[in-house]
């Protein structure tokens, strides 16, 4: 049998090809080879906002552009976690072994009370057990996960831990984090320091949704500086990022002609920059109309939605069913 994988996207921001690069290639990746659950974490949406705005159509537009940009339904189980109650339940068993002094040490947690000092709910300080609902509902191997989510997978790894501790039996595997080393490609950011993100300015990050005017618009702006004082002079980091950049959407030729250019101080940044535009609008467009495409489909929606909440609940269910019976509720 194919071992598990599965991670949970939040339902936060548009994709962007910081993430498209990193993360969701991999999951396209990892489709092929692994059992797969993706799911789109509405749940945890509440432990920051009690009344999310459009809820459901921010899970839409999830769902919608990661099938844009290549995860595909019929290899991995796409679904919202709120479609597969059976979480919630495994999370009430999952809370009743989790100690509040290990809750509250999580680095996560103690950022959020700083960040909402008004709204320190319970779910907030559960968020780990829930994740650990998530991942062990179905019994997962490994979870892809990046350097900020470490620490809540750590807290799964013990709740499995201590689970089949408790109870006496080696139910639940540990869940180990899902390495992709020197595989992960960083995409850097417009304003010529450290990564593409959006937390960092919405001109820092290029959308797969933007149309060309925007993207031009923000590859213009993107920073430089005066250029070189001499031949084949170190590349200050802004002056790196955008080669870095050019060397993922572009041409190899595109890239040596410029970084020649660059060598002899021949280099106009202006044309670089708008070389680099288009080549970013030719990645960026099939992506944007599949977007459009899928955006004005509910019926496919639907369908997707449907079939991904099919699959998780069966896988749920069973998992479900065995906790019952292993912690000693047995119906009459
Ligand atoms: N906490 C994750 C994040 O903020 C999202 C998430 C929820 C998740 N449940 C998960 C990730 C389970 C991996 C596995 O990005």
């Amino acid at each position: 049998m194919k071992e598990i994988v599965l991670s949970g996207i939040r339902p936060t921001g548009n994709l962007h090809l910081g993430n498209y690069y990193g993360a969701v290639q991999n999951f396209i990746k990892l489709q092929d080879s692994y059992n797969c659950y993706f799911f789109i974490a509405d749940y945890h949406s509440l432990t920051t906002h009690p009344h999310p705005d459009d809820l459901h159509g921010r899970v839409k537009q999830i769902l919608v552009e990661y099938l844009a940009a290549g995860l595909d339904p019929e290899k991995a189980t796409l679904y919202v976690q709120s479609d597969v109650p059976e979480v919630v339940e495994l999370y009430l068993f999952l809370n009743m072994n989790a100690y509040i002094g290990e809750l509250e040490r999580v680095t996560t947690f103690k950022e959020k009370v700083r960040k909402q000092p008004d709204n320190v709910n319970a779910g907030l300080l559960t968020y780990p057990t829930l994740m650990a609902a998530d991942i062990l509902i179905h019994k997962s191997n490994y979870i892809p996960v990046g350097k900020d989510q470490e620490q809540n997978l750590e807290k799964a790894r013990d709740f499995a831990e201590r689970f089949n501790r408790i109870y006496g039996i080696d139910y639940f595997p540990v869940p180990q984090a899902f390495n992709f080393g020197n595989e992960l490609i960083k995409v850097p950011g417009l304003d010529g320091s450290g990564k593409m993100g959006k937390s960092e300015g919405e001109g820092n990050a290029i959308f797969l949704y933007e149309d060309d005017k925007s993207i031009r618009k923000k590859v213009m702006r993107a920073v430089t500086d005066s250029g070189p004082t001499e031949p084949n002079q170190v590349k200050p980091e802004p002056i790196q990022n955008l080669f870095n950049l050019m060397k993922i959407v572009s041409k190899p030729e595109t890239v040596q002609f410029f970084d020649e250019a660059y060598n002899n101080m021949s280099i106009r940044y202006g044309d670089m920059k708008k070389q680099l535009a288009e080549d970013i609008i030719q990645m960026v467009t099939p992506f944007r109309e599949r977007i459009n495409e899928l955006s004005s489909n509910d019926e496919y929606i639907k369908k997707v939605a449907r079939m991904g909440a099919e699959k998780a609940h069966e896988s749920a269910s069973k998992t479900i069913k065995e906790v019952r019976e292993i912690i000693g509720f047995r119906s009459f």
